[in-house]
């Protein structure tokens, strides 16, 4: 069963069309990679798909229902959550606050803590920065915060945009170990852009290869590991 499908994507900013004709599905379960240059378009697809822009033409569906268009606060709700690039946390608020705002749509208040406590399960180093102000911590700690906001509402689907962007390799690893984590404890979709070829592989079963906003490569990553098949397709 797929989880998120994406068909015919196209979407841009103003007159600029950016990606076009992406068609992009992540099963049950699945942990599906997304690989490209800078500027190929990755982010764009991400916004279109998660509903922070409107696609200019194409379908998105979660699991049965047609979502195309809808807005980000309503595909949340339906379990469909991006962890935008560069973070997107509340920089002047604690760790425990940004947590409860994730888990804002939440409808039965009454699960945030153990929902929180399950977030402090996988990132133990954010119950010891519970109280701290987000932005003061480190980029790696804000990363774990972005995704762990996301997961107070239990995703179907979590869109990573570059998870790994800018941090450390030691952190790097912790994170990728966390989307594992993530995805074989709570069976969670996994849509992730990362640029990385060597997580990528490590973390994901299939990709797709965007150049120029168009799909390249869609295939098991295995298929990745050459590399000169890989260069091929730049
Ligand atoms: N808000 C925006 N307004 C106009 N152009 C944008 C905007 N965001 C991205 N772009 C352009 O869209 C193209 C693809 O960007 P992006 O989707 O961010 O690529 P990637 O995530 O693969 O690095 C780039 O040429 C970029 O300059
Ligand atoms: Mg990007």
């Amino acid at each position: 069963m797929m989880m998120l499908s994406a068909t015919s994507l196209s979407a841009g900013y103003g007159k600029k069309t950016v990606i076009r004709g992406i068609d992009v599905a992540v099963a049950q379960g699945e942990i599906v990679g997304v690989l490209g240059h800078n500027g190929a378009g990755k982010t764009t697809l991400a916004r279109a798909i998660c509903g922070i822009i409107t696609p200019r033409s194409g379908r998105v569906m979660l699991q049965d229902t047609d979502i195309t268009g809808r807005k980000p606060s309503s595909n949340v709700a339906q379990g469909l959550v991006i962890v935008p690039q560069g973070h997107g946390i509340f920089t002047t608020l604690t760790v425990q606050k940004n947590l409860e705002l994730g888990g804002l749509v939440v409808k039965d208040r009454s699960v945030l803590p153990e929902r929180i406590e399950g977030v402090f399960k996988l990132f133990p180093i954010l119950r010891e920065r519970q109280h701290q102000i987000g932005g003061t911590m480190s980029g790696g700690e804000q990363q774990m915060l972005a995704i762990g906001m996301a997961l107070m509402t239990q995703p179907r689907v979590l869109v990573l945009d570059e998870p790994s962007l800018g941090l450390a390799p030691v952190l790097v690893e912790r994170v990728m170990e966390s989307v594992r984590t993530i995805n074989a404890t709570y069976g969670t979709s996994i849509l992730m852009i990362e640029q990385n070829l060597r997580h990528c592989l490590a973390t994901a079963s299939r990709a797709i290869v965007i150049n120029r906003g168009e799909k390249v490569f869609d295939g098991p990553t295995t298929e990745l590991a050459d590399k000169t098949k890989l260069l091929t397709l730049f």
